[in-house]
């Protein structure tokens, strides 16, 4: 479905937009910025660490995820090496603790058992590396490394403390016990979304080469020329993959792929990650509170198998990377590839359910403003969206600053999911932002679309 050409040099149209909003800040200015862009991470930090006490916070709350006070330590000890050591040439504050929080060394099984600051030296040491990088952050420059300009690494560190983050409210779902997380509920459906949306045929830019703190795998801005399809206006909502769970789906091997039904097998899964049968219906637990099933709100915490397999039974597909990020970035009008589907300027509380301001995925038709020239809508936020695509660099990728960031997980075994969900802070979601995971896992924030080919009469 796909034609990848390699990285041709950008012209007219196709040309995505130099990202002045960062580039032509002035030094200032840009400071200000980052430092805001850190607080704001840690602010979440501390949020999502206080609402536990100290047993829970050491606590392995599932095999998958990390306890808690070792994804706290593990975001100061990257802040350390990328900021205080690499950008700043400061001694080290904890070099003694370098290999406890290496993600590549030690399987998130394993960190429990190892000797792991305790949360008050945990707090401590992040608050201590903080302020060594608020410190050098009023002299650098920002015209020097590439490591440095337009402040990428404040930026790659802000965005990877608020991926965490996310990781964190990841394991406060999974974390048994009485709710100790509140927010206001998602807005309402302004309007009903149904239906699908007809992209034409024809180039568009995927990727980026100018946004400033995109990362290696967003990049190059290169051309893809695709077939036209039809691609869902929103995503998959509870009712819908309902009727999947009624009509026996989860039974059915004929909607499933091969790995998919094996897995569906070994696992024993009947329904989404949190579902369970409620009287006639079905409910879900949502951050320790069980309540009936939403209708309208986008499925949350399935597996690509799962994806897969609803869209089979739907007589669809999973729409590929391609085909979700045309749909986000396509205008029509000027043929240019935008930041976000509703233009290029920084999402608002109008646009997208982004941030963890709100603790579940908004109905369908909560966020007419946030919805691409096309029609397509909640492509940014509320839940991250499986693609049928594995995880690959773009042609002319080159690894930076590091391949253990995305070169080491390209290949079959991982699935890029695009979109952002209710629980990713808008500095770690855009258009072009990619996530990856293995085709098994549901303890992310992560639902679907389906779309499928256009038929010859659509194109005619
Ligand atoms: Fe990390």
């Amino acid at each position: 479905m796909t034609d990848l050409h390699p990285a041709d040099p950008p012209t007219g149209a196709l040309r995505d937009r130099p990202a002045e909003s960062l580039r032509d800040r002035p030094t200032g200015a840009l400071r200000d910025h980052i430092a805001a862009e850190l607080t704001r991470a840690r602010d979440r930090s501390v949020r999502l660490t206080e609402a536990v006490d100290d047993d829970d916070l050491v606590r392995q709350h599932s095999p998958i995820m990390s306890p808690l006070v070792w994804d706290l330590a593990h975001v100061g000890n990257q802040e350390e090496l990328w900021l205080v050591r690499d950008v700043g040439g400061r001694e080290p504050v904890r070099q003694d603790i370098d290999d406890l929080y290496d993600a590549f060394k030690h399987p998130r099984r394993d960190r429990p058992a190892l000797p792991l600051l305790g949360p008050v030296e945990a707090r401590r040491y992040v608050s201590t590396v903080r302020d060594k990088v608020l410190d050098l952050l009023d002299g650098v420059r920002f015209d020097g490394s590439r490591l440095v300009a337009d402040g990428f690494a404040f930026g790659m560190i802000a965005q990877h403390e608020q991926q965490h983050d996310e990781t964190m409210l990841a394991t406060h779902q999974l974390r048994a016990g009485p709710p100790v997380l509140s927010a206001p509920p998602p807005p309402a459906s302004a309007a009903p979304v149904r239906g699908e949306v007809l992209v034409p045929a024809g180039p568009f830019t995927m990727g980026t080469s100018t946004d400033p703190w995109a990362l290696d795998n967003e990049r190059p801005g290169h051309r893809v020329e695709l077939p036209a399809y039809a691609i869902d206006a929103a995503p998959v909502t509870n009712a819908e993959y309902l009727a999947f769970v009624a009509d026996g789906g989860y039974a059915d091997p004929r909607w499933w792929s091969e790995r998919g039904w094996q897995h569906r097998s070994s696992a024993g899964l009947t329904a989404p990650m949190h579902w369970r049968p409620d009287g006639a219906g079905w409910g879900r637990t949502s951050f320790g509170r069980f309540a009936p099933l939403v209708p309208d709100e986008p499925v949350v915490h399935v597996g690509f198998h799962e994806a897969e397999a609803y869209a089979a039974w739907a007589g669809r597909r999973l729409p590929t990377e391609a085909e979700w990020e045309k749909a986000a970035r396509w205008d029509p009008a000027s043929g240019r590839s935008r930041r976000y589907p509703w233009g290029d300027e920084d999402p608002t509380p109008e646009h997208a359910n982004l941030g963890q301001r709100h603790l579940a995925p908004a109905p369908v038709g909560a966020y007419p403003a946030g919805a691409s020239p096309l029609g397509v809508h909640q492509l940014i936020g509320d839940v991250w969206e499986w693609t049928s695509s594995p995880f690959l660099g773009y042609p002319g990728f080159a690894a930076f600053p590091y391949r253990e960031y995305s070169e080491v997980f390209f290949g079959p075994d991982h699935r890029v999911l695009r979109g952002g969900s209710f629980g990713t802070d808008p500095v770690a979601c855009r258009g072009t932002f990619r996530n990856w995971d293995l085709p098994i896992r549901r303890q992310i924030f992560s639902g679907f679309r389906c779309a499928r080919d256009a038929r010859p009469d659509e194109v005619a």
